[in-house]
């Protein structure tokens, strides 16, 4: 199936899991007649469906209009003032859930804490009052810099606490992402470690702010949190350690009253034209969309353990290991460090020691498992395990199959989520008790969420046939806008099909209404679950002082996903080198993130380009996969230029 000039489908899977009896019994939803009649009155009552969600949770101030629609900027619950840390914390030190674990955590070397309600409450409260000694206040921007460890929560919370606008920044991203995002977000200060644990070695996480740092900046605090023990620099006057800052306040803070629609976090995601976006999530309708989703998706028990792998750095972490679970009262499991670190069965084992019930990981991850053998599974014991979810981009049939068979012991239903960064919160979903599965299908919308697939001219299409995928209305947890940048917002997502949120995404929906999400139409790779522009890795070769110009594409790859393929042309006079490549490679490296190193990088005389002088990135992806290159050539100023290139391979 045809898709777009790039994205095809030649998936056809037959297979339909359907939830067991005793799963379907005792969850939130309960058949698929359940999910139709709330979804419809959802969708025709919108109102009625979210106000009785927010009504769950705690409000200081009612509010007066559940959803205000002026496309494209929504406002939800208007009117109403909460506080999102008294909603993951307070709330439920009046019931027993007080002395329950909040947060169980392991890091990478085995050291183990365990948090309960009522601690992570004081260390929250005492957090926030550091913020304010430090003159951080509402409005202003944080940028946190950490590693997945309590801290990262303690430090979200206590920003919420007081109104600060938090930015997590991926610990596995370099000093320039650092600087990029202070200078986009104007943020006052930055929370961070000495270091933190991967693989075994310190990852210098203060080395690398301090390099962020450099020349002029609006930072004016750098809050340092002992993780590693490593040597490292403190500036006078600008950087001070988190546990003195703690002997100078007590833990009264009550949480302030903030307006719904009062900004809560900048998390920065890769678009297609170059410059990071800083995606704007707000207060009330993304602590409704997180808390609907974690209860009814994960179907979250107070018994339960949870554990979400992803990193707090990402938009995963921040809706499903921090802010989610702890709306809901739950008890989440964080850790640290790497999953074959210091063997391929880490995973396998906290789970076992644990006795981890809700495992939701990616499907990299589960590629990567099945690639170091079945045997590092059969170790442990995995009989807690009663429901698993994935998330970050499609997971291929066979993967699907290894997890619920082999992690799942053929009895735990899978959730396939499928959402972004800008919606919060996940969109399309299976929800377990209700909505009988098919391996690869993210299978049916959300509540109040209204999906369709469309033509390029904006018609919808029918069964069976690829497009566009849109959102039709708003959302609660919906992204408010890009930092700073409205008209971006608008033409990025609202201006392709008027109203409708454009989410950049290929799929079908088949004979049953289900979703096959095939993956992005634009130049954004999706390297092992995360989202990486093209043109991003590029300015980072082309800043590299022997490099005249690069184009960066995707390759399918068993493992990641995708794998970043780099055609470079070298400026006149330099030699390509074997050396080289490696020099390129670490320098993208040095400048985003290892996450971004070309798995290849290629040595090329000339690029193709059309005659106004576009890189056709299409040839480059089919040349890089090593495929013929079919299609249409006609608008290639060189023909010359495809032989050189194949020629450019080792
Ligand atoms: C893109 C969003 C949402 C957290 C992780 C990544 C892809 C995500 C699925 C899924 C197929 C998926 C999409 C989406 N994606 N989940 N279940 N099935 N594709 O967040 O970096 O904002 O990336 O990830 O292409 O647009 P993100």
């Amino acid at each position: 199936m045809k898709i777009d000039n790039n994205i095809e489908s030649h998936l056809i899977e037959k297979r339909v899991f359907k939830p067991s009896k005793d799963f379907a019994k005792r969850a939130q939803i309960k058949s698929l007649d359940q999910y139709r009649r709330m979804y419809r009155e959802s969708i025709s009552r919108p109102d009625k469906f979210w106000g009785r969600e927010a009504k769950e949770l705690t409000w200081q101030k009612q509010w007066k209009k559940v959803v205000e629609w002026k496309v494209p900027f929504a406002k939800w619950f208007v009117g109403g003032k909460l506080n999102l840390s008294e909603n993951c914390l307070d709330r439920h030190l009046a019931s027993p859930r007080r002395n329950k674990a909040a947060i169980l955590w392991e890091g990478e070397p085995g050291d183990r804490r365990t948090l309960t309600y009522q601690q992570l409450h004081h260390e929250v409260c005492r957090f926030a009052n550091v913020l304010k000694r430090n003159k951080i206040d509402k409005g202003d921007r944080v940028i946190i810099y950490l590693p997945t460890i309590p801290e990262a929560a303690i430090a979200m919370l206590a920003c919420a606490r007081i109104g600060a606008v938090h930015s997590v920044v991926f610990g596995g991203f370099s000093a320039d992402a650092i600087r990029d995002r202070i200078a986009d977000s104007g943020a006052i200060a930055v929370i961070t470690a000495d270091g933190s644990y991967r693989r075994g070695a310190i990852v210098p996480l203060k080395k690398n702010v301090d390099d962020g740092l450099h020349g002029k900046t609006s930072i004016k605090r750098v809050i340092v949190f002992r993780r590693a023990g490593n040597d490292i620099h403190m500036e006078e006057g600008r950087d001070v350690w988190w546990h003195r800052e703690l002997e100078y306040v007590d833990a009264n803070c009550p949480p302030a009253a903030l307006d719904s629609e009062h900004p809560l976090y900048i998390l920065y995601t890769s678009g297609s034209t170059g410059k990071p976006k800083g995606i704007l999530h707000t207060t009330g309708g993304y602590l409704v969309g997180i808390y609907s989703t974690m209860k009814y998706v994960f179907d979250v028990r107070d018994e339960d353990i949870f554990w979400c792998t992803a990193d707090v750095g990402w938009v995963t972490g921040h809706s499903y290991v921090v802010y989610g679970p702890l709306a809901n009262g739950a008890t989440t499991l964080m850790y640290e460090g790497a999953p074959n670190w210091p063997e391929p069965d880490r995973f396998w084992r906290i789970i076992e020691d644990y006795r981890v019930n809700i495992l939701y990981t990616a499907p990299t991850a589960i590629r990567a498992f099945i690639r170091w053998g079945d045997e590092w599974v059969a170790k442990h014991d995995l009989s807690s395990l009663r429901l698993l979810g994935t998330v970050g981009e499609p997971i291929n049939p066979e993967a699907w199959i290894w997890y619920h068979k082999k992690i799942g012991g053929g009895r735990c239903p899978i959730v396939d989520t499928w959402w972004q960064t800008e919606t919060g919160a996940i969109l399309i979903t299976p929800l377990p008790g209700a909505i009988p599965t098919k391996p690869g299908s993210a299978t049916l919308p959300f509540f109040g969420v209204d999906a369709t697939i469309v033509d390029e001219k904006g018609h919808e299409v029918g069964a069976n046939v690829g497009g566009k995928l849109i959102i039709r209305r708003p959302w609660p947890s919906m992204l408010r806008t890009i930092y700073g940048d409205k008209e971006r917002y608008k033409k990025q997502y609202w201006s392709e099909f008027k109203g409708n949120y454009l989410t950049g995404d290929g799929a079908r929906r088949d004979e049953d209404g289900y979703f096959w999400i095939v993956g992005r139409i634009d130049d954004v790779l999706n390297v092992a679950g995360h989202r990486l522009g093209t043109s991003e890795i590029e300015s980072a070769l082309v800043s590299h002082a022997r490099v005249a110009e690069a184009a960066v594409v995707g390759r399918p790859d068993d493992l990641k996903g995708q794998s970043v393929v780099a055609f470079v042309t070298l400026k006149s006079g330099v030699e390509p080198s074997f050396t080289l490549k490696r020099e390129l490679r670490d320098h993208v490296g040095a400048h985003i993130g290892a996450i971004a190193k070309p798995d290849e990088v290629r040595f090329a005389e000339v690029l193709p380009k059309t005659r106004s002088g576009k890189i056709m990135r299409r040839l480059l992806k089919e040349i890089a996969s090593g495929a013929r290159v079919t299609g249409d050539t006609t608008t290639l100023e060189d023909f010359s230029v495809l032989t050189k290139l194949r020629d450019s391979e080792e």
